[in-house]
């Protein structure tokens, strides 16, 4: 049998020679469509869409019209009203026009039903429903499919209405009536011009939360949130996320909403996480969806995130659009640094940015170490959906935010409001951006520019002399940024470093606060007038995104950790302080924990901090932010090492971690940021007590879980549970199984939490649950929760026999014939085999090849995995 396969593979077609687009090929559009009317017969099994383009040649040329379609069935062509000489090559249709301009027609038919890739129209759960960014308009009708062209659309749907009693699209309703046979339809228009993939359409049987909100200049705007009947009563956080949004956005960026309608609809079955389309926002149900019992806080929280990101791209991506794709961080990056600020303003923005760094450490920092790292601002791709990365949004935004933070805050605002004004209504580049901004604020940011355009996570090397006699400090800094694929050589960067002195002795800043500009190979920076031994704080609240190593022993580490003045210092200190010690167990040297101990101690007696950031703080790096300190990666001597130092820190610490684990008593209903915090340190509280007295928390935990008012408790407990090796974890699972199973976001966490587990057998488990009944390959979330949450398990994952690469290899192969975007999204985490020890990086490679090899393989994982593999 072996041979056989063998053969196969070797005779395997070649893979296809799918093309690459570049960045510089950027040419402006031969035609552009001031306007479109489209006209639905909508059906789950079959629809039929007639389009009807306004084009108009745009510049001198005498090109045809070329338009995309894919996976739509063509019925006519029609060109000013008569029968069109057409051809079709490849994925377009091109159509020779004679004069400047036409009305182009087509009619084609598609399958929602049948559209197991969730982009363009596709039913879910009885709805239909749209996605069209990046590429998905193409697969509704032929249309030039770029962002670079804008158009007025005016729509209308007819369809059953029993089946799809609401009837929605973009901007505001102007027609509605009864057609025959229980039919019913609908007429929507649009007044402002937008890119074809911000067009959107919901049909389906949905009931509204309605509110309103009046805007500053007195625009009453009626707001609908559009979910399943029995969905109602989990929309408050959700609509009062939106009404803080739209107040945020007034007050901070002077943006206004623009039309009388703002309508957010919950879909169970999409890729993302939501979607901005104009006056349609569209979202994924678990942005969505939560109350006390079926939400945790941080779902509570990444609600208002979502909700907040998607009502500000209205400004930042729908107003001002991308010109083409390798923009992308024009509008993500920006968008994400807006839903970051305003996340920081309606809690506590120490936490809040700490937790956004810790995103930004486990998600980018990896992809920009690895095989697929690419620039903010990529020059290529195969497939555009492989790049709405960690990089374009998360790196952008602190590309921005470094930005922001040399300019200081009027002066960014300043160049905001040139931005906006300047290209409302336009499709722009990231320059256009960095232009605005440098004409609002008459600064220079040319320098930042090459974060753009360079990958990789820059390293910054600190060494700081006291000459007592001088009374001086003199900090010595080198910068330093690594090779990645296609960029083997680098230029230095500006890196500001928000950098202070904190006395050894006295503890208080003894020099201010200054913001460096690290940008030469080696640069040194004085400070006078240090009459104590200094302490180094350096990239206070994470000025940059970059990596430090400042040579600070754990006696500096453990005082920074008490007392630097920054909050966002004094966590990194801990984290440093921690980290040392499990770089070193991992290293196989001797690890000594007092000084962790200590530390955490004192955090945790300490009045004056409130419980989220002793939370963040003492929570121990991962096992993944541990491997990418090391050149090898063992994840079995990683593991060994953590667990160590959590045992010795759960032992010591018992007292206060109980205490701090049975703390003040909080209701569930309360969600002040007082009380997440609580139950917050609450769970990481008893995930240390776990480790020094296994016995003792798995009864700790069963009682936290059956007493729990609230699913933040209840999940946390579980989560400590499900690593045990005790009765109360199987109780446990089953009884979490017994209350959800008719809840499909709640089943998601009983998943999730299973692949999570840190436990030998955790393989095994996942593999029996990739055949439990509820286990659905069609639903990006189910799959997400088993299939991401094991990839993101270090241990497990990286089981030594294999196994789990081979699990991810078959999960990846099936969900690509069904769903390429979200097969794809599972790639990374097969693709750092480099770093890891021979022979699980064999096995890993294998994995790859074994993927590449399949016929027929979607452009997505190709590239993907293609690109792990060089
Ligand atoms: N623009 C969306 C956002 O970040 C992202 C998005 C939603 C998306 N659905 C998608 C991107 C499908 C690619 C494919 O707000
Ligand atoms: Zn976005």
């Amino acid at each position: 049998m072996a041979d056989v396969r063998n053969t196969d593979l070797a005779e395997a077609p070649l893979a296809p020679a799918h093309l690459t687009i570049r960045r510089e090929d950027y040419r402006p559009p031969d035609w552009l469509v001031p306007e479109i009317a489209l006209d639905f017969d909508l059906g789950a099994e079959r629809t039929r869409v007639r389009a009807t383009l306004t084009v108009k040649k745009n510049g001198e040329h005498d090109r045809p019209l070329r338009l995309d379609g894919d996976e739509v069935k063509l019925v006519s062509v029609k060109v000013d009203g008569a029968d069109a000489a057409y051809r079709i090559d490849g994925e377009q249709l091109v159509v020779e026009i004679a004069g400047d301009r036409a009305t182009v027609e087509t009619e084609v038919e598609i399958a929602p039903k049948a559209n197991t890739k969730l982009m363009g129209l596709y039913a879910s759960g009885g709805m239909l429903c749209t996605q069209c960014e990046a590429e998905g308009f193409r697969r509704i009708t032929f249309f030039p499919d770029r962002p670079d062209v804008l158009s007025k659309y005016r729509v209308r749907m007819e369809g059953d209405a029993r089946a799809f009693p609401i009837l929605l699209s973009n901007g505001n309703r102007v027609a509605q009536g009864n057609g025959a046979e229980g039919r019913h339809w609908a007429e929507w228009e649009d007044p402002f011009p937008k890119p074809c993939y911000l067009f959107a359409l919901v049909a389906g049987d949905l009931k509204a939360n309605k509110d309103s909100f009046t805007t500053m200049s007195g625009r009453k705007v009626d707001l609908f949130i559009w979910v399943r009947e029995a969905d109602l009563p989990k929309t408050a956080h959700a609509m009062e996320s939106l009404k803080l949004s739209m107040a945020w956005d007034e007050k901070v960026y002077g943006r206004e909403y623009d039309l009388d309608l703002f309508n957010i609809v919950a879909v169970s079955d999409f890729n993302m996480g939501a979607m901005e389309n104009k006056s349609l926002n569209i979202f994924n149900s678990a942005y969505v969806l939560a109350d006390q019992e079926t939400a945790t806080d941080a779902d509570f929280d990444n609600i208002a995130r979502v909700v907040a990101h998607e009502y500000f791209h209205n400004w930042s991506g729908d107003r001002v659009t991308c010109r083409d794709w390798f923009q992308l961080s024009l509008k993500e990056g920006f968008t994400v640094f807006r839903d970051q600020s305003f996340g920081a303003d309606i809690g506590s923005p120490a936490v809040k940015r700490i937790e956004d760094v810790r995103v930004l450490r486990a998600a980018q920092f990896p992809e920009d170490a690895g095989p697929l790292a690419h620039p903010v601002r990529p020059d290529s791709f195969i497939e555009i959906s492989n790049f709405y990365t960690a990089t374009v949004y998360n790196k952008g935004a602190e590309l921005i935010r470094m930005m922001a933070t040399v300019l200081g805050p009027e002066k960014f605002r300043a160049g905001t409001d040139i931005y906006f004004e300047r290209h409302d209504g336009e499709a722009a580049t990231c320059d256009d951006f960095v232009k605005a901004l440098e004409d609002g604020s008459g600064g220079d940011l040319t320098p930042f520019k090459i974060w753009y355009s360079q990958a990789g996570t820059p390293r910054v090397k600190a060494r700081l002399d006291h000459d007592a006699a001088s009374r001086t400090a003199t900090l010595h800094l080198e910068q330093s940024v690594p090779p990645t694929p296609g960029q083997p050589v680098k230029q230095p960067m500006p890196i500001p470093l928000k950098t202070a002195l904190i006395g050894e002795q006295s503890g208080s800043e003894i020099a201010a606060e200054r913001l460096l500009i690290l940008d030469q190979p080696q640069q040194s920076f004085t400070f006078e007038g240090v009459d104590e031994t200094p302490l180094l704080s350096i990239n206070r609240n994470f000025s940059a995104p970059i990596t430090v190593s400042a040579d600070r022993g754990d006696d500096e580490l453990e005082r920074l950790a008490q007392a630097d003045t920054d909050p966002f210092a004094r966590y990194e200190a801990m984290q440093e302080l921690m980290m040392l010690a499990l770089v070193a167990g991992s290293r196989g040297e001797a690890m000594d924990p007092e000084s962790v101990i200590r530390a955490i101690g004192a955090t945790l007696k300490s009045n004056s901090l409130d419980p989220a950031f002793k939370g963040e703080a003492i929570l121990m790096p991962s096992e993944a932010m541990i491997a990418d300190r090391m050149d090898m990666v063992d994840p079995d001597a990683i593991h060994a090492a953590r667990e160590g130092l959590r045992k010795s820190v759960g032992s010591a610490l018992s007292d206060v971690l109980l205490f701090a684990h049975r703390s003040d008593s909080v209701s569930g209903a309360d969600l002040s940021p007082q009380a997440k915090g609580i139950r917050r340190l609450r769970t990481v509280a008893l995930g240390l007590l776990s480790a020094g007295d296994p016995q003792g928390a798995a009864r700790l935990a069963k009682t936290q879980f059956d007493r729990a008012d609230n699913m933040t408790d209840r999940q946390g407990a579980l989560g400590v549970l499900v690593s045990l090796d005790a009765p109360e974890r199987q109780e446990a699972l089953d009884a979490f199984y017994q209350r959800s199973h008719d809840d499909a976001l709640v089943l998601d966490k009983w998943f999730g939490l299973q692949a999570a587990a840190q436990r030998p057998d955790t393989v095994d488990q996942v593999i029996k649950l990739a055949a439990h009944r509820d286990f659905v390959i069609t639903n990006p979330n189910r799959l997400r929760s088993l299939v991401g949450s094991f990839g993101a398990n270090q241990w497990a994952f990286h089981s030594a026999d294999g196994r789990g690469y081979t699990f991810l290899a078959d999960m990846i192969i099936a969900a690509d014939k069904l769903n390429p975007q979200i097969a794809a999204r599972m790639v990374p985490p097969l693709g750092r085999w480099k770093r890891f020890e021979p022979k699980r990086a064999a096995m890993m490679r294998e994995a790859l090849e074994q993927i590449v090899a399949v016929p027929g393989l979607s452009k997505d994982v190709f590239e993907q995995v293609s690109k792990s593999l060089a």
